[in-house]
């Protein structure tokens, strides 16, 4: 997968400081309840790239039985440019064709839009859909 691994228990709060670092996290999502989420079922997952004992790189996938999303597509601002997020969203991708999904979607905050040339040079295209969301009692 590109050198990405899932991630391991000792990793969570490097990955929670990597989000931070990219502006990823939100007042309103616990980003350590997302990774628990995340690593609880068989179809999702947080996949890291780590280099010399740290957390460079990060992403988030997952299927619910019809497409793959990604999620916390990250990588330490002093080594971004690299090419890492591309290895971070094509080991996504390796992750979930392995267990059949055959089409990936992303969010992009609209604040974020300017990462856009980001994902279309990996090949990712803007459909005309609006995304809806409620939170649910659980
Ligand atoms: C977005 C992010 C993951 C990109 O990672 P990266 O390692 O810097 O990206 P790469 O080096 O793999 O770049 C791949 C390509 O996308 C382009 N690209 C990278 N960031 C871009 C941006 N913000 N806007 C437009 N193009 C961009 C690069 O120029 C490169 O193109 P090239 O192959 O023609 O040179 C990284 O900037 C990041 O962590 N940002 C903060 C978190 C974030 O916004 N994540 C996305 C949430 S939806």
């Amino acid at each position: 997968m590109n050198g990405f691994r899932e991630i391991g228990d000792r990793d969570v709060d490097a990955v929670v400081a990597l989000w931070t670092a990219c502006g990823l996290t939100r007042p309103w999502n616990d980003p350590y309840k997302d990774i628990s989420f995340a690593r609880a079922g068989a179809d999702s997952t947080v996949l890291v790239l780590e280099r010399q004992g740290a957390i460079v790189a990060t992403v988030m996938a997952g299927h619910d039985g019809h497409r793959g999303m990604l999620y916390y597509v990250a990588v330490d601002p002093s080594v971004q440019g690299q090419g890492l997020g591309s290895r971070a969203v094509r080991a996504a991708e390796a992750w979930l064709g392995q267990r059949g999904v055959w089409k990936v979607n992303l969010l992009v905050r609209a604040e974020n839009a300017a990462v856009k040339g980001f994902y279309e040079a990996l090949g990712y295209e803007v459909n005309p859909v609006l995304c809806m969301a409620r939170k649910i009692e659980v």
